[in-house]
């Protein structure tokens, strides 16, 4: 287990260690550069000049590596307490670069409930290349089991899932998954952030973030992050991030961001039917919350419309809060059958909730919930 502070939050495991100095300082040093400069400078250019042929400092072209993602990367893998990490230009495409570790003919096991975008792009996507794909609710580990086939080379969990926020016990997954030697475990870590939950610690290979959310948190960037400690998959990974992903360096300095998290203390509610397992995995929760409002799609729509601090936008984990109608919003690419199966209702609201004064968002939820039942 990765080191932790002693003493926990409300039954939830230990913060971990040194948390807020890694983000703040950990691939950022100084000393790196002849400028001495505090803030990690932004590497604009695309080519290094080198020694001599093939001979460099470090660095040959942007799309290779580049100083200022080299930060972003160091201060991820810190936080994840992993030995490697790899920036992306989006969440999506970590997940499409994760994906083409596998070959047309191999089999994904995929979460059922996950974020809308990733259900598009493994049914609609990866399928057209060959990758077989089957959705299964793993928080039932019983399924995931049963559900491996010979040709299973990928485990996809989301938890807790966007937007349903039902949790999946990693460690029990890792060790039905890990008993066949070749399958990858990966844990899309995006609503926990590294504040909360360590994944790899947990005996996931591969922890992937859409780092648009939490660990920004700023709602600024679209970005993705991935951490790991095998040195095969990184060296394929780096491989493939070469051949086709992009970050802009300018987006790398948000890391920083990642401060904020420990501002974000929402203890999960006990009555949450896996508030245990979230107890046993996690050092907390953030700030996410779904509910059904009473009534139909018209009462949901009328709630979201009179929201006056609440934003109605996608996206979550930013200092600003924020709400949706997954139905019809982020998970509207779910097919019908399988949105009403998981329980993503016209009435299920997903809130991120932001930094403002706790009494004013109570005060915009009441008054939208009274405009939406007069
Ligand atoms: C849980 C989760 N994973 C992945 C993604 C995709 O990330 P991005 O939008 O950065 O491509 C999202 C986006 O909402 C998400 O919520």
């Amino acid at each position: 287990m990765p080191k932790q502070n002693a003493t926990s939050r409300h039954g939830f495991l230990p913060t971990f260690q040194h948390f807020a100095t890694q983000a703040i300082h950990a691939g950022q040093e100084p000393e790196q550069w002849t400028s001495r400069a505090v803030v990690p400078p932004i590497s604009l250019s695309t080519t290094f000049k080198q020694g001599a042929p093939g001979r460099h400092a470090g660095f040959e072209y942007s799309r290779s590596g580049n100083p200022t993602r080299n930060c972003l990367e160091q201060a991820t893998a810190a936080l994840d307490g992993a030995k490697y990490s790899l920036a992306f230009s989006s969440g999506l495409a970590a997940t499409m670069t994760i994906t083409h570790l596998l070959k047309a003919g191999d089999h994904i096991i995929c979460m059922d409930d996950v974020y809308g975008g990733t259900n598009r792009y493994f049914r609609k996507v990866a399928s057209e290349f060959g990758l077989k794909i089957s959705f299964v609710d793993c928080s039932k580990t019983k399924l995931l089991e049963a559900a491996i086939t010979p040709e299973t080379k990928l485990v996809w969990l989301e938890t807790p899932t966007n937007p349903s926020l039902k949790v999946t016990d990693i460690e029990a997954c890792a060790h039905i998954v890990h008993k066949h030697g070749d399958i990858i475990l990966v844990v899309d870590n995006t609503f926990m952030s590294a504040y909360f939950q360590r994944p790899l610690a947990l005996g996931a290979d591969i922890c992937m973030y859409s780092a648009t959310k939490y660990m920004n948190g700023h709602s600024d960037v679209v970005m993705g992050l991935v951490s790991l400690n095998s040195e095969h998959l990184h060296k394929r990974l780096r491989f493939l991030q070469n051949c086709k992903c992009e970050l802009f360096p300018q987006r790398c300095t948000h890391e920083s961001a990642v401060r904020l998290l420990s501002r974000l203390v929402v203890a999960g509610l006990p009555s949450h039917p896996q508030h245990e397992l979230v107890k046993r995995q996690c050092t907390g929760c953030p700030g996410m919350i779904t509910f059904y409002i009473k009534g139909a799609l018209q009462q949901a729509e009328a709630f979201l419309q009179n929201l006056k601090l609440f934003a109605l936008a996608e996206s979550l984990g930013g200092y600003e809060s924020l709400a949706e109608l997954p139905a019809v919003m982020t998970h509207a690419s779910v097919p019908e059958n399988d949105r009403a199966s998981l329980g993503i209702s016209d009435t299920l609201i997903r809130l991120s909730v932001g930094l403002e004064d706790e009494s004013d968002l109570l005060e915009d939820l009441d008054q939208a919930l009274k405009a939406a039942h007069p």
